[in-house]
């Protein structure tokens, strides 16, 4: 893979069949389910930027909170060595996004190392331009090496530089859009690209507890203003752009749900009447005739919460050890460092 600039292929035959396989997969399952990397798209990437700014969506500022708060204590816990010589980092970043937050840690490590290399690794390349190009405005002494990818199925375009350690940033509780079990393979797949000593920063939505009640979680996942609905429901706009499905929008509806068996928020899309939905076919799938019943839905994502002793327990069965761990003043997002074993 080339290492200097967003890639330009557009890729658009390669896109749109692995959108119709997406579909044809989790359409006629039962239970339906849609995979959340198709909320990624121009508009969701747009939409997704506007939920990180909603009042109800403590997420994202409570992280960038910790982050403004302790980022040189970060840095210095994730560049502190045992050897007696202690490597410059190099930062890698999987899902970056707009990567709003990265640039209070890409600051601190500019102050203590001079210079960094950051690697954002995003399916959005509209997402990973919008980064770069803030990046590069504000904070001198950073290189950016943008990679558009998905690193859930192919194996991260990791550039080591010689003599350096990899700190790997993961955060606004991504890591909760897996199951159990695929969140370990997605760390584990992270720590096999890894050299022992190199570090992960994990960031974490937590369960809820004495000051997060369940209403405050659902809230952050139904806002107000309609913009989670919104986001959900550009999945449909999506299928119908890129497959020409012809999904009725208004016909459909956001729900979310908390679900305290599995600790997760879950996001679903619900026929709002009996319907039927037609997706033609492509080169690789058949055409497809959807029916509805009412209520019935779609369930497009999940968002676990996790206790602290979750969160351990992930990372030990990935192969890290926990070294730090820091928190808001309400405990309601933990940000976590690791260490390679
Ligand atoms: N990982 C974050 C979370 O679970 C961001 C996110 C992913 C999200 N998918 C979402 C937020 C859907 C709102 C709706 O909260």
């Amino acid at each position: 893979m080339s290492s200097s600039t967003v890639a330009a292929e557009p890729l658009l035959t390669a896109t749109s069949e692995a959108v119709a396989r997406e579909a044809q997969a989790g359409l006629t399952a039962n239970p339906k389910t849609l995979s959340p990397w198709l909320f990624y798209d121009e508009a969701g990437s747009r939409l997704f930027e506007q939920i990180t700014q909603l009042p109800e969506y403590y997420l994202t500022r409570t992280e960038r909170g910790i982050f403004t708060t302790y980022a040189d204590d970060i840095i210095r816990h994730a560049a502190a060595s045992d050897l007696a010589s202690s490597p410059a980092l190099t930062l890698i970043e999987l899902g970056a996004g707009t990567a709003t937050k990265t640039g209070i840690l890409l600051a601190a490590a500019v102050r203590q190392q001079g210079s960094i290399v950051y690697q954002p690794v995003d399916v959005s390349e509209s997402a990973l331009a919008e980064a770069s190009e803030n990046i590069l405005a504000n904070i001198p002494g950073v290189t950016v090496r943008c990679q558009v990818a998905d690193y859930t199925r192919e194996p991260l375009p990791l550039d080591r530089l010689p003599n350096t350690r990899t700190l790997a940033l993961y955060i606004g509780s991504s890591i909760g859009n897996f199951s159990p079990t695929d969140a370990v393979d997605v760390l584990s797949n992270l720590r096999d690209q890894l050299q022992p000593g190199d570090v992960l920063l994990l960031g974490t939505d937590l369960a809820p507890g004495p000051h997060k009640t369940t209403a405050d979680l659902l809230a952050a996942y139904d806002d107000a203003s309609g913009t989670t609905a919104a986001f959900n429901l550009n999945v449909l706009t999506r299928l119908n752009r890129d497959l020409g499905a012809n999904f009725n929008i208004a016909a459909f509806g956001h729900k979310a749900i908390w679900n305290p068996t599995e600790s997760r928020i879950e996001m679903h899309l619900e026929s709002l009447r009996p319907q039927t939905v037609t997706i033609p076919a492509t080169a690789t799938t058949p055409k497809l005739t959807l029916h509805f019943r009412q209520g019935e839905t779609i369930h497009t994502e999940n968002s676990h919460k996790f206790s602290p002793a979750a969160i351990s327990s992930l990372l030990s069965q990935s192969r890290f050890a926990t070294s730090q761990t820091w928190h808001d003043p309400n405990h309601l997002f933990a940000v976590t460092l690791a260490t390679a074993l």
